[in-house]
């Protein structure tokens, strides 16, 4: 592990603890949200299949960088979290892989990017870790690290502007910051804006997918300039 010279804990920032949770963490989340983060995950997967240098931040145990070096023979994964015991779960995930990735026991808000230009960055349900400024800084900081056209996968929790976003979904999101606040110590406690937050860097939204009445969201950002379009972009959602 290029554990950033200490895997217990990556430096003295206030992060999140998530050491506790690495081995249960696939279970809770099957017990509370079956299949459904697994399919938001991946839904923009066979996007990825041109993506040669991947950057994952807060990966947890790697099964979506297991997805992704199964799917993309050619990848080369980067994958950085502040975790030790997720970042083991990983590399057992990845073995036969290993070849291919790199692991960083590392505040992603602070880490120096390992191998840029990345040409894929992929955050799911990470940036909301975060708050609102880190995640600005974080995006303006990888808006450097990356090759033009780069992809950014983010998948996360959203609060529809509608009855379901007021009565299920921000009441949902509450609880879910409260148990990891509970398990982890995490001080975040409301999502942070990252839709601006990349949009300001640079990034422009090229497709979205929403499950759950829009409590998960799925997005596929691109760091394309108008002169390096990517192909076939659509439209992204309101
Ligand atoms: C909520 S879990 C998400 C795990 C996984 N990506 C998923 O989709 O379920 C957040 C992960 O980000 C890591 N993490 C939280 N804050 C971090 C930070 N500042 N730097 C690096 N990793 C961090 C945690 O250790 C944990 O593995």
């Amino acid at each position: 592990m290029n554990a950033a010279a200490n895997p217990a804990r990556p430096d003295e920032r206030d992060l999140p603890d998530f050491n506790g949770l690495a081995a249960l963490y696939r279970w809770m989340e099957y017990a509370t949200f079956g299949p459904w983060l697994c399919w938001c995950r991946c839904a923009f997967l066979p996007e990825l299949k041109r993506s040669r240098r991947a950057l994952v931040l807060g990966d947890g145990d790697g099964r979506f960088t297991a997805r992704l070096l199964a799917t993309n023979a050619m990848v080369q994964m980067d994958a950085v979290d502040a975790s030790a015991s997720m970042l083991r779960s990983l590399l057992r995930r990845t073995e036969s892989h290993a070849y291919r990735v790199s692991v960083y026991c590392a505040d992603a808000c602070r880490w120096q990017a390992g191998s840029p230009p990345y040409d894929l960055i992929v955050t799911h349900f990470f940036l909301d870790c975060l708050t609102t400024a880190e995640v600005r800084n974080l995006a303006k900081r990888l808006r450097g690290a990356i090759a033009p056209g780069a992809l950014w996968l983010v998948s996360e929790f959203a609060v529809p502007q509608n009855r379901f976003g007021r009565w299920i979904a921000r009441p949902v999101v509450a609880v879910l910051y409260q148990a990891f606040g509970l398990l982890t110590g995490l001080k975040v406690r409301s999502l942070p804006d990252h839709v601006a937050s990349l949009r300001d860097a640079g990034f422009t939204l090229e497709k979205r997918r929403t499950w759950l009445g829009g409590l998960l969201v799925s997005q596929l950002w691109s760091a394309a300039t108008e002169k390096e379009p990517i192909p076939a972009a659509q439209s992204p959602g309101p």
